[in-house]
């Protein structure tokens, strides 16, 4: 039990405590003491069915007794608890492994909500930079043949778009006009280069989930 937080498992066990169930039954007017754990009890749980012995085997537990003595015998009240069955009956180890496994999962989550959160952060500032220098040249959603050369942007994998840029750097690619393209290639960093192409597939992703788009 030593991997467990204290406040995870309080919580857990306080909610254990939260789902015991109650319920009172009764017997009036009955006239001999001996016989009271084995009389069929009214009210509650008990359904005129069963006595303390009967509710006792199935799991309950007497918590409380009033008993009032009348002109015709007593009367009974009891008072019956139970824990949920099946929370009362989890043993530790599966309890640790319920626990971890929902710790387990809060992390996952975390983790898919960092990735998202970033993906979205490289996205906005690959929008900016692309709205701003890439545009004029590469369309709206980087669909054109920039001076009827380039290939459409949007659709080269993320390794040929590093490749092209670097390669424009480097003066070893030229599909005709990379003079045109190098100052612009020069200006970015390879982040800059992730940014921007995870932007252009952020539209496409778009598009397929949404394909009237399109033809706004
Ligand atoms: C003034 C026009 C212009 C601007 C602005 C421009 N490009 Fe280009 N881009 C071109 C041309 C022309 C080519 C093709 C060059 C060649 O002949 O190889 C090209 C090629 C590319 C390629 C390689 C395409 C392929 O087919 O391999 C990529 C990737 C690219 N540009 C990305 C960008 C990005 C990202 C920006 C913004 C930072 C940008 N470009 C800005 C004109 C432009």
């Amino acid at each position: 039990m030593k991997l467990l937080s204290s406040i995870a498992l309080t919580s857990i066990l306080t909610a254990t405590i939260a789902t015991a169930q109650t319920t009172m039954c009764f017997k009036e007017n009955h006239k001999s003491m001996t016989t009271i754990e084995t009389t069929a009890l009214s009210g509650g749980e008990c359904k005129n069915q069963k006595s303390v012995q009967d509710m006792k085997k199935e799991g309950w537990s007497v918590v409380d007794i009033n008993i009032d003595k009348t002109e015709n015998g007593t009367n009974y009240i009891y008072i019956f608890k139970k824990e949920e069955a099946n929370l009362s009956s989890i043993n530790e180890k599966a309890l640790e492994e319920k626990i971890l496994n929902r710790l387990e999962e809060r992390k996952k989550q975390e983790i898919a909500t960092k990735k998202k959160e970033a993906y979205l952060r490289k996205s906005k500032s690959g929008e900016k930079l692309y709205n701003d220098k890439c545009i004029s040249c590469h369309g709206k959603n980087g669909e054109l043949k920039a001076k009827g050369v380039s290939r459409p942007i949007n659709s080269l994998n993320l390794q040929d778009f590093m490749l092209s840029i670097q390669g424009y750097n480097n003066g070893d690619y030229d599909r005709g006009m990379a003079f045109v393209m190098r100052p612009y290639a020069t200006l970015m960093t390879k982040k800059d280069i992730k940014n921007v192409y995870v932007y252009l597939r952020s539209l496409k992703n778009k598009k397929e989930e949404n394909p009237a788009e399109e033809n706004k």
